[in-house]
């Protein structure tokens, strides 16, 4: 049975930070940020966003009414939860209104968990075929004002229905894991932003990298040259030029080179304008490389990679199904992208950095007037967070 991607989603704010003008705020040379990161724009979430809206946001792009009759779990993979003990998925299930004999569940490890998600899902449908699995990669990527990883914030999720049969891709079940109990990234439950050894994290990432991959092409017979494309888990574009530089064989024929690089290209498009949404970031990769590639067909294999820190991390490959084209969205960056509004950098430290503070009564109300994405968290009563479809 061919198990997979049958439709892919994806949602961000409404805001954005141009990269240049918080480079030239903290008087660092744009070209660090541009150049250096490959990174131009970054997403900027108001605190009526959060895991919860933005899953559902992106949901909401793709599913149908026969979608929601026969989804039956409901799996987010995220580190920016919003409750230490219910799931993100449960206020999903809710919004979307998803029949009720259906599972939800969260699943944390910090970049790498909607990954493991993918893979319970598939054994999920193995088991019982006619069910669809809705796999949600939601995060918001902070590190606080002129901070080291300031620059490689954002906001965003992707999700993605899993059946057989799929429109887009098939999960080829090839997976290769790793795991090293190591301190490259990781936030205690006292801090709301995370403690990073930044140039650490990014040697750690290619070293799971280089070590997972010589392990996952041993395990499977396999060759760079079966695959048409890489898609990397992205904390910053560049550092996935760097992944695909290191995993290229010197020996490696021109045309394989050439289409990776492109393909390369191709599935960083919306990261760059995005940032980092930890969780989601590899499959925002898959989707930019999707939408907006034009050399891709049907049979061809994409390798996928992703890395949580901590640090465990995962290489596995899709093949691409005929028609995957049609079944995603067309001018998205047209459509989405370009209607968003562009901060000055004091709005964005305002918008982005403003936290919640409850009364004694645990109560919040927020100004939310100005919020025009699909579902947002309108107030916390009694301290419960209660979220609103938007009518607007
Ligand atoms: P930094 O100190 O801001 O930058 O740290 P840098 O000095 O390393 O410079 C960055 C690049 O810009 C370098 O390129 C410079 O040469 C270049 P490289 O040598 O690496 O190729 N550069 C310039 N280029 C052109 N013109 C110029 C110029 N100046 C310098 N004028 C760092 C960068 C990524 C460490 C920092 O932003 C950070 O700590 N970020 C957060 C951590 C991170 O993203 N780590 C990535 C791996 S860990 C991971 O992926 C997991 C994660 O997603 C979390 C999770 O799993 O939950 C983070």
């Amino acid at each position: 049975m061919n198990i997979g991607i049958d439709k892919i989603g994806f949602a961000m704010p409404n805001y954005y930070l141009d990269i240049k003008d918080l480079a030239e705020n903290r008087g660092i040379e744009p070209d660090k940020f541009t150049k250096g990161l490959m990174q131009l724009e970054m997403s900027v979430a108001p605190r009526t966003q959060d895991i919860v809206t933005l899953g559902a946001a992106a949901a909401l792009e793709i599913l149908d009414d026969e979608d929601k009759q026969l989804i039956d779990m409901i799996i987010v993979g995220s580190e920016t939860g919003i409750d230490q003990s219910k799931a993100a998925s449960v206020f999903i299930h809710s919004l979307l209104a998803i029949q009720p004999f259906a599972r939800s569940i969260e699943i944390k490890q910090a970049c790498y968990g909607a990954t493991a998600g993918l893979e319970m899902a598939r054994n999920h449908i193995k088991n019982r075929p006619n069910s669809r699995v809705l796999v949600i990669a939601s995060d918001i990527a902070k590190y606080g004002v002129k901070s080291g990883g300031e620059s490689t914030q954002g906001a965003g999720s992707v999700a993605m229905l899993i059946k057989k049969d799929p429109k887009i891709a098939i999960l080829n079940n090839d997976n290769v894991y790793q795991t090293r109990d190591l301190m490259d990234f990781w936030r205690p439950n006292y801090s709301i932003y995370p403690y990073v050894d930044g140039k650490f994290s990014t040697q750690l990432y290619l070293d799971c990298l280089t070590t997972t991959w010589n392990q996952y092409l041993k395990t499977n017979n396999k060759d760079i040259e079966d695959f048409k494309a890489i898609c990397f888990h992205l904390p910053f574009p560049k550092l996935g030029l760097k992944g695909l530089n290191s995993i290229l064989p010197e020996d490696v024929n021109n045309d394989t080179k050439e289409t990776l690089n492109k393909n390369f290209n191709n599935s960083i498009i919306y990261s760059q304008k995005v940032g980092n949404i930890y969780t989601g970031s590899l499959f925002l990769s898959l989707l930019s490389l999707i939408e907006q590639s034009n050399t891709l067909k049907a049979g061809d294999n994409i390798a996928l990679y992703s890395y949580g820190s901590g640090a465990v991390c995962e290489i596995f490959s899709l093949t691409l199904v005929k028609g995957f084209k049609e079944n995603v969205k067309e001018n998205r960056l047209e459509k989405d992208f370009s209607t968003r509004t562009r901060l000055s950098v004091a709005e964005y430290e305002d918008i982005f950095f403003k936290t919640i503070e409850v009364d004694n009564d645990g109560n919040a109300i927020f100004e939310t007037n100005n919020d025009k994405m699909p579902f947002k968290l309108e107030k916390i009563e009694n301290h419960k967070r209660i979220y609103v479809k938007n009518n607007k």
